[in-house]
């Protein structure tokens, strides 16, 4: 097997700039919503790498070794069992990959009622790890603050050591 069959680490969309507090990893479809949706959030500039997981089967695996927080949208139409995209589910079917998650966050389309972002209760439940925020479509400008200032909390929570160390 080849060093990329067996997974050959990649590298970052953005690289965050600065000292490293984390990672988003993000899929986006043609219509590029949630592309749009992360690239106004600038993470990189407050120490966060991104990530993006490739739409197309040809192009090369992504394989994330640091903690991230999955930006996924939903599709399906409203039925469960098609809402995570293929691609994500690929993407979490690597046992690698999988380690590392620590949190999801869903968009979708609120027309879609009950089904709206289901993609981030059935990840959150299959992982095991919180559902942290939902957003419609590319999100507003109150919904970019919120995440950027929830991961930024997040983080610093999850790099504080365990006790006081006294
Ligand atoms: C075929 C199709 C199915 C969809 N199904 C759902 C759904 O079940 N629930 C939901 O909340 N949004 C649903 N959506 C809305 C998408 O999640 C939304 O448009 C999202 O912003 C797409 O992100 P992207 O452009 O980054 O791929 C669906 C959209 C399409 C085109």
């Amino acid at each position: 097997m080849s060093e990329t069959q067996t997974g050959a680490l990649s590298g970052p969309l953005y690289e965050a700039q600065g000292e490293t507090i984390g990672a988003i990893v993000f899929f986006s479809s043609a219509s590029e919503n949630t592309a749009r949706f992360v690239d106004s959030c600038h993470f990189q500039d407050e120490g966060i790498n991104v990530y993006r997981i490739p739409l197309r089967p040809k192009d090369p695996a992504l394989n994330v070794r640091e903690p991230y927080v999955l930006i996924v949208p939903t599709y399906g139409g409203g039925s469960a069992h098609k809402a995570v995209p293929t691609q994500v589910k690929q993407f979490l079917n690597d046992p690698g990959n999988r380690e590392y998650i620590r949190g999801v966050i869903a968009s979708g389309n609120s027309n879609f009622g009950e089904g709206y972002c289901i993609a981030g209760d059935i990840i959150s439940a299959k992982c095991k790890v919180p559902f942290m925020y939902r957003f419609e479509l590319m999100g507003t400008p109150e919904d970019q603050t919120a995440v950027r200032q929830g991961l930024l909390d997040f983080f610093s929570k999850a790099r504080q050591p365990v006790g006081d160390g006294v």
